[in-house]
């Protein structure tokens, strides 16, 4: 159940999946972008990054990261868990997305932007500034890889502002091409086990 404020007990939500593995969108992002150059590793931003099941992909893949996320539980398991030798290639800010999209913290340019079942716990007041930092940081050819929720999902009526019609959606992504655009609409249980009416994009879009 996602709550009144629109959100949950991050805590138990990072005890129920664990280290489930990168994210497809992410997988996908990467896999286009190709083989990195070891000597100058392209760098990613990781938004709202959990425990860092994304984050640990990245770093095991060569890329530079900065990763973000308002809950310092998160960040204390994903610092836990990295290989020491990726230390020095990772930057972790608890920040929340609202202060992230004004923030010095964040870098000016990235190769990848990955906002994995993030963007809609950004509250609706602040997002279309984190929207506009996050697209205007992307290098042209950078990717976004991530999910936006429909507006037919279980929790639209809860913020009805965070959940997106297919046309909403696609209005975010003007001025890239869209290389995965999956719509989901199931129910099906959620990561921690309840059951509830899915729909969202499992989105990878490349900036032009
Ligand atoms: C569904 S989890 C996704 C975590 C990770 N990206 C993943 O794919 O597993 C949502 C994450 O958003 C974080 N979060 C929720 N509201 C936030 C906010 N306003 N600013 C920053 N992080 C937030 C939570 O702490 C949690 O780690």
């Amino acid at each position: 159940m996602i709550g009144a404020d629109y959100q949950r007990n991050w805590t138990q939500y990072f005890d129920f999946v664990g280290d489930s593995g990168a994210r497809e969108t992410l997988l996908c992002a990467l896999d286009s972008h190709g083989p990195i150059d070891s000597a100058r590793p392209p760098l990613a931003l990781d938004v709202a990054c959990g425990e860092g099941r994304d984050t640990r992909e990245l770093l095991r893949r060569g890329w530079r990261v900065v990763a973000f996320d308002a809950s310092e539980d998160g960040l204390t398991r994903l610092r836990a868990s990295i290989d020491s030798a990726w230390a020095e290639r990772l930057t972790l800010h608890r920040l929340s997305m609202e202060e992230a999209a004004t923030s010095r913290l964040l870098p000016a340019r990235v190769d990848v932007v990955n906002a994995s079942f993030a963007l809609p716990f950004c509250s609706p007041e602040s997002f279309p500034a984190l929207w506009s930092r996050l697209c205007g940081m992307l290098s042209p050819g950078g990717r976004f890889a991530g999910q936006i929720f429909g507006d037919r999902d279980e929790w639209a009526p809860v913020r009805p502002a965070s959940h997106y019609t297919r046309e909403a959606m696609l209005g975010l992504f003007e001025g890239f091409v869209m290389e995965r655009c999956d719509e989901v609409e199931k129910d099906g249980s959620d990561a921690m086990g309840a059951v509830k009416h899915h729909h969202l994009f499992h989105v990878v879009a490349r900036k032009g």
